[in-house]
């Protein structure tokens, strides 16, 4: 059996390298959004999960990201870069992206001596209520990445993925689980064999044929930029009445979940992924102060789900990222019935009728490299 190393934080601090190998260039990066079936909702600094997570990658909603680079002619100690986001000059975003430089400096040193551009577009809409940090700081950690193995060629791929996925955590937890696909883990727990707090790693067991090609419909709910970011959702972790059994809980779903996807087990599969859901947002609506993200039309949706599985025997489940939107996943073999019933029953209670038919996804993927 091929033996699972395990990096420290000290692993991930490149040594200086000869910065004549990449004076300009740029490369171009294809990163997935993920959504997450055990969920990270509470951390420590410097972006330590308090529980693991396991997500599935998907495929259509993507971030592509293209990295310009070129040397500074003077070393200053300042990051220089711009930002574009759909083809224009987006300086509100600068602040996040100045943060994400400062937290990833130390293990990528050779930051400051290069000017870039950054250019990024998503292929989901700016307004429709999905997080794009996952699939934009994965995509912005892989160009970093591609120009650290500019400048030492000899990096392996493993160290690669590992290294693009713990600075992606440093920029937006979730986003360490969007390099690879097609379920991954984050956080240590001793069911995962080199499972780890730093990156996220690909569930190490094989995968039943039940998962194979699963399917998640996003239904488009409420479309407008949420109220409560994440951000502000995980810090009410910290002294939240519910914590600690919160962490439990999902520590012992990630054990559960580990056998079900050997096993192809869908009826627990469902019964742990709906609960997971519904106590990410039972955390929000007790937490000090207090918040609802669901919509009447939310609910709306879960009931006509239940009621569907109950009439037909489906295996059709939802669950909730933190928004109101509702991921409606189904196993492959149920896609001709399930997506009949999507656009009879539930695409009446999208805004606009918008919904977004996805899948597991593979991973991240290099574009260009010039
Ligand atoms: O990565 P963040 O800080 O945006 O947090 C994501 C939290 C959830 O999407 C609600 C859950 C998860 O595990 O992705």
């Amino acid at each position: 059996m091929q033996k699972i190393f395990v990096l420290t934080e000290s692993d991930f601090i490149s040594p200086s390298f000869d910065l004549l190998n990449a004076s300009t260039g740029s490369f171009t990066w294809k990163t997935p959004s993920n959504i997450a079936l055990v969920k990270y909702w509470g951390k420590q600094e410097p972006q330590i999960p308090e529980n693991t997570s396991i997500s599935f990658t998907l495929d259509a909603c993507f971030t592509l990201t293209t990295l310009e680079f070129s040397k500074k002619e003077n070393t200053s100690s300042n990051f220089d870069f711009e930002i574009y986001f759909e083809g224009e000059k987006k300086d509100d975003f600068k602040p996040k992206i100045q943060k994400f430089f400062e937290r990833i400096e130390q293990y990528v040193p050779f930051l400051n001596e290069y000017k870039f551009v950054i250019k990024s577009r998503n292929s989901f809409p700016h307004s429709s209520g999905i997080a794009s940090s996952a699939s934009g700081m994965s995509a912005l950690a892989l160009c970093v990445m591609s120009l650290e193995k500019e400048l030492n060629p000899t990096i392996s791929e493993e160290y690669f993925n590992k290294k693009a996925s713990f600075l992606a955590r440093l920029g937006s937890g979730s986003a360490c689980r969007s390099i690879e696909g097609e379920l991954i883990v984050w956080g240590n727990h001793p069911a995962i064999e080199g499972s780890s707090n730093l990156y996220g790693v690909k569930f190490p067991a094989k995968v039943h044929e039940n998962f194979k090609n699963y399917h998640d419909t996003i239904l488009l709910v409420d479309e407008g930029e949420k109220q409560v970011s994440s951000t502000v959702g995980h810090q009410l972790m910290y002294n939240h009445p519910f914590a600690k059994q919160r962490f439990q809980q999902a520590n012992d779903h990630i054990e559960k979940i580990n056998e079900v996807l050997k096993n192809g087990d869908l009826k627990q599969f469902i019964s742990i992924v709906e609960s997971e859901a519904l106590s990410l947002h039972a955390m929000m609506m007790t937490s000090n102060p207090y918040f609802i993200l669901m919509k009447p039309n939310t609910l709306k949706i879960i009931n006509k789900i239940w009621e569907f599985r109950a009439s037909t025997k489906s295996n059709i489940c939802f669950t909730l990222d933190a928004g109101a939107n509702v991921h409606v996943l189904f196993p492959e073999k149920e896609k001709e019935i399930v997506n009949n019933f999507i656009i009879k029953e539930l695409i009446q209670f999208c805004q606009e009728n918008h919904y977004i038919c996805d899948r597991i996804g593979i991973g991240a993927k290099l574009i260009s490299n010039m």
